[in-house]
């Protein structure tokens, strides 16, 4: 993962430990309305995949254990990681996008609810994306993938040249060279993979991704209502489609590209079919990016606009996360797909230890105040999630404080130690296992391993009916909390 060149360390801390009657009195501690919901806490743990559903898109045992720990930790909501609305191979990847995944996710809702006592609100994020290939063997990208175009061959100087010629010309060409004879789109699609975009409009399936989606969104949301999710968290972030309508890169001449009140257009409309084909009791809310922190990306300027119209549409929460974004992404190797968490944009999504002055903690703070502060002057009181580096009672009983969010999003901390706020609530603050923002965790995912933390996967392994991962190496699930309270 990239990292700030000024690699300053931070180091998380507990900050100021509360005492079970000073949380009992906390902004934390306060039951919180989404929608039709109410949350007993303002704690939320954002979407995470842990890389444990089957090739097919089913929910698993493992994926259960992970969400069932979760669970047990109480927190106000948790959020089911990116779900497929699609249904279409996605590897390991859960999917929602037919009724044959109910059964899976129903046992999820159930072990949730369960586990946490029925405290916990369950979402579920769903989440469409675009085709991504691996980067290319030069050889055979040239060969076989790459379409031979007439501007190819006048730059050449092949003008009637047959395509197994210009290959055979190409071919000899070093990567230096190429760039001169290949687009630019051409050139990343080799030195990448190619990966196609919401502005890909002379592909008919991109073309019409304004037609299909409000109803591939909608249907999802109807599954998840009847299996039972308190809500959907529809996925507007990162490096998906969804976002990609909003990001100030969508230059698509249609009606749904272009100025800012065009790009948020589809977003309101798949909003707007979620909302009619769900129930009263089922809260339908999105996350979005506060900022994409690439260049030529949204402004925040554009994030406020359309936090207001997100309100004014009705939804019942907005998260927030920024950057992860495949724009700026490192170069994957041969064989193997981009990663939108590689560049500065991903660092800004998940940041780590080693920073910048600033450091890793609220970075998202300062953009989700004054959207949430756009939405008040709007006159509207969407609840407002904010993730990024908050770890500890102070820093988010200060933010909350402060109206800068009204629910905190924790979701390294929550793997670090599923029982943090459960801990609070007992007054073992001081117990907390703090997450040390190291990116051990992201790092698995990145490779689509399943995903632990380094804190707590090689502890106690030899006990007992201990779930672990394929190479048998780690523990899957944090070991249980035993202080007798
Ligand atoms: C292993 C892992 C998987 C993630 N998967 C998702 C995801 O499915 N959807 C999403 O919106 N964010 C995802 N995220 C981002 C987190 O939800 C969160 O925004 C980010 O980690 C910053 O919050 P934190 O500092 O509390 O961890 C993932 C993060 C991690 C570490
Ligand atoms: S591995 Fe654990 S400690 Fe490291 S960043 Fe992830 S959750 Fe935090």
């Amino acid at each position: 993962m990239w990292k700030p060149p000024e690699r300053i360390k931070h180091t998380s801390s507990l900050g100021k430990v509360p005492s079970r009657d000073a949380l009992a009195v906390s902004r934390l501690c306060s039951p919180v309305k989404v929608g039709p919901l109410t949350l007993t806490s303002r704690t939320w743990v954002p979407a995470m995949v842990p890389w444990r559903a089957t090739e097919d898109g089913y929910v698993t045992d493992d994926v259960l254990a992970w969400y069932e720990r979760f669970a047990q930790g109480k927190p106000g909501a948790i959020v089911v990681e990116a779900t497929g609305v699609r249904d279409i191979p996605s590897g390991p990847l859960l999917r929602i996008g037919d009724d044959r995944f109910l059964s899976g996710l129903r046992e999820l809702v159930d072990v949730v609810k369960r586990a946490s006592d029925g405290e916990t609100k369950i979402f579920i994020q769903i989440i469409d994306f675009l085709s991504i290939r691996r980067r290319p063997d030069p050889k055979k990208f040239i060969q076989s993938y790459l379409a031979i175009t007439d501007e190819q061959r006048k730059k050449l100087g092949f003008e009637s040249a047959g395509d197994d010629e210009v290959r055979a010309a190409l071919m000899k060409l070093p990567h230096e060279q190429l760039v001169s004879v290949l687009s630019p789109r051409e050139m990343e699609d080799l030195d990448y993979g190619a990966r196609e975009r919401v502005t890909d409009t002379h592909l008919p399936h991109i073309q019409n991704l304004p037609e299909v989606l409000p109803d591939f969104f909608a249907s999802a949301a109807v599954r998840a209502e009847q299996v039972g999710f308190d809500g959907v968290e529809l996925h507007y972030a990162h490096a998906y489609t969804m976002a990609s309508f909003l990001s100030a890169k969508n230059t698509r001449d249609d009606d749904y590209g272009g100025v800012k009140e065009n790009r948020v257009r589809l977003p309101l409309e798949v909003y707007q079919a979620v909302r009619e084909a769900t129930g009263d009791k089922f809260a339908v809310g999105c996350r979005y990016l506060a900022e994409e922190c690439i260049e030529g990306g949204s402004t925040l300027a554009d994030s406020m606009y359309f936090g207001v119209e997100f309100a004014k549409a009705g939804m019942d929460f907005i998260s927030l996360s920024r950057g992860g974004k495949f724009d700026d992404a490192a170069q994957p190797k041969v064989g193997w797909s981009a990663y939108p968490y590689t560049g500065p944009s991903g660092y800004e999504c998940m940041p780590q230890n080693l920073s910048d002055a600033f450091g890793p903690f609220g970075r998202n703070l300062h953009a989700t105040s004054l959207i949430r502060r756009a939405i008040r002057k709007a006159g509207k009181i969407t609840p407002i999630v904010v993730a990024g580096g908050i770890h500890n009672f102070e820093m988010a009983e200060n933010i909350l404080q402060n109206r800068d969010a009204d629910i905190i999003g924790a979701a390294r901390q929550s793997l670090a130690d599923p029982d943090w706020f459960l801990k609070l609530k007992r007054g073992c603050g001081d117990d907390i296992r703090l997450c040390e923002y190291t990116n051990y965790c992201e790092g698995l995912d990145q490779k689509h391993k399943q995903v632990t933390c380094k804190l707590w996967d090689r502890e106690e392994l030899n006990e007992p009916d201990v779930m672990k991962s394929e190479d048998g190496k780690r523990r899957l699930i944090a070991p249980e909390w035993r202080k007798e309270n």
